[in-house]
């Protein structure tokens, strides 16, 4: 079946963050959710289950835990037991719960900056010092690089936990089994657990390949959680739905234990939605795939062509794109400036990390027409320069 993913679809009056945050003039392209209206057999699976009038407590849906476990053996040869899999309501959620489990109050919990912002947020809400080590940028390449010694010499005497995000956002780098390898055996050699953020894993472009760092080996298994949630490429983030999986049986019992009275398991909806999405929607996300990275394109060829000064990190994976605005001549901080005189919203690069703030993240996962008007906004706003 063929999906359309050029419908435009109002998301105004629905409670959208994403749309009701600016005035109705902003074409927003900031929160990290899509305007693409979700697999239709989706929708299905949840008005089926709402012919029953009631809705009550739910058990873990044991479809969904078989669903998973298949699309991760499917999708990256990555076998694991039932009782590895844990639904939670969201990967934030995730994130706090790592740092809760693992770590005690003084402990550092180091990430790779620039990062999405609430790993900054996850070791401060738990008393726990954030460490960062700094991806660099390669130019000659147009992508974020680890530099190993330096990642290595931001391990304290205190850092307990290494929160990895790969798919990362907002570098969009697909870190490959090589620098996932290297990482794996800094933390090994330092004793860290592992808590790897995935939810992007699944919106991968051409010649890349999404390795879970915990499927290298049971060495790096027996110290990692996983976090993982259909919610970012099915466009179901309002379910509260995802997963941890955590194969090591001690290393799940601190996690679980942990959790105990902040969380009630996932959403009752969300886990029909998310169960249909892992098992029942191949074509839809094939084609969504395929949509974003032509959107990837359009937008690389757009910045070379009309957007003078403002220079794009090749993505090679999720909908969020990273955009260095140092050189474009705008006097004011880039999101302001765009919000200002392009009414287009993005997001600040200084949430990400210091030393960003002439960066903006712009999210493609939007219709073209959409895209393309937001585009053509922000370049007609610099030619007034
Ligand atoms: C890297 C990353 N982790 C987690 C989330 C949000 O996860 P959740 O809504 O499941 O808490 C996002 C959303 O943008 C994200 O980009």
């Amino acid at each position: 079946m063929q999906f359309n993913f050029d419908e435009v679809v109002d998301r105004r009056g629905t409670g959208s963050v994403k749309w009701e945050t600016f005035s109705p003039d902003v074409l927003p392209l900031w929160v990290a959710d899509t305007d693409f209206p979700v697999n239709p057999i989706i929708l299905k699976r949840i008005q089926e289950r709402l012919n029953h009038p009631v809705l009550g407590y739910t058990l873990v849906n044991h479809e969904l835990i078989l669903a998973v476990q298949n699309f991760l053996y499917t999708h990256y040869q990555w076998a694991v037991d039932e009782a590895a899999i844990v639904p939670m309501t969201g990967v934030v959620p995730g994130l706090n719960f790592s740092c809760r489990a693992f770590c005690k109050p003084g402990d550092g919990v180091l990430f790779q900056v620039p990062v999405y912002p609430p790993f900054y947020d996850a070791p401060r809400n738990n008393f726990l010092e954030a460490q960062t080590s700094s991806l660099y940028f390669d130019k000659e390449n147009n992508s974020y690089k680890i530099d190993f010694d330096e990642f290595e010499n931001s391990i304290k005497f205190n850092t307990r936990l290494f929160m990895l995000c790969n798919p990362h956002n907002p570098v969009g780098r697909v870190f490959t089994k090589d620098e996932l390898s290297a990482l794996a055996d800094i933390c090994i050699r330092h004793n860290l657990i592992i808590c790897s953020d995935e939810i992007h894993s699944d919106i991968i472009f051409s010649g890349n390949h999404h390795i879970p760092i915990a499927a290298l080996s049971p060495e790096i298994s027996r110290r990692t959680v996983t976090l993982i949630s259909p919610s970012k490429t099915f466009n179901i983030p309002g379910l509260n739905c995802s997963l941890a999986v955590i194969e090591d049986e001690k290393m799940r019992q601190q996690f679980v234990q942990a959790i105990k009275g902040l969380s009630n398991g996932a959403n009752l909806l969300g886990q029909i939605a998310s169960c249909s999405a892992y098992s029942e929607c191949q074509d839809w996300y094939s084609q969504a795939k395929k949509y974003i990275e032509a959107n990837r394109d359009f937008l690389e060829a757009y910045c070379d062509a009309a957007l003078p000064g403002i220079h794009m990190t090749h993505m090679e994976a999720t909908y969020l794109a990273w955009l260095d605005c140092s050189e474009s001549g705008i006097p004011s901080v880039p999101q302001e400036f765009f919000l200002n005189q392009a009414k287009v919203g993005l997001n600040a690069g200084s949430t990400f990390g210091a030393g960003y703030e002439r960066f903006v993240r712009l999210n493609i996962g939007t219709s073209r027409i959409i895209l393309e008007e937001a585009l053509d906004r922000m370049s007609e706003s610099l030619k007034k320069l």
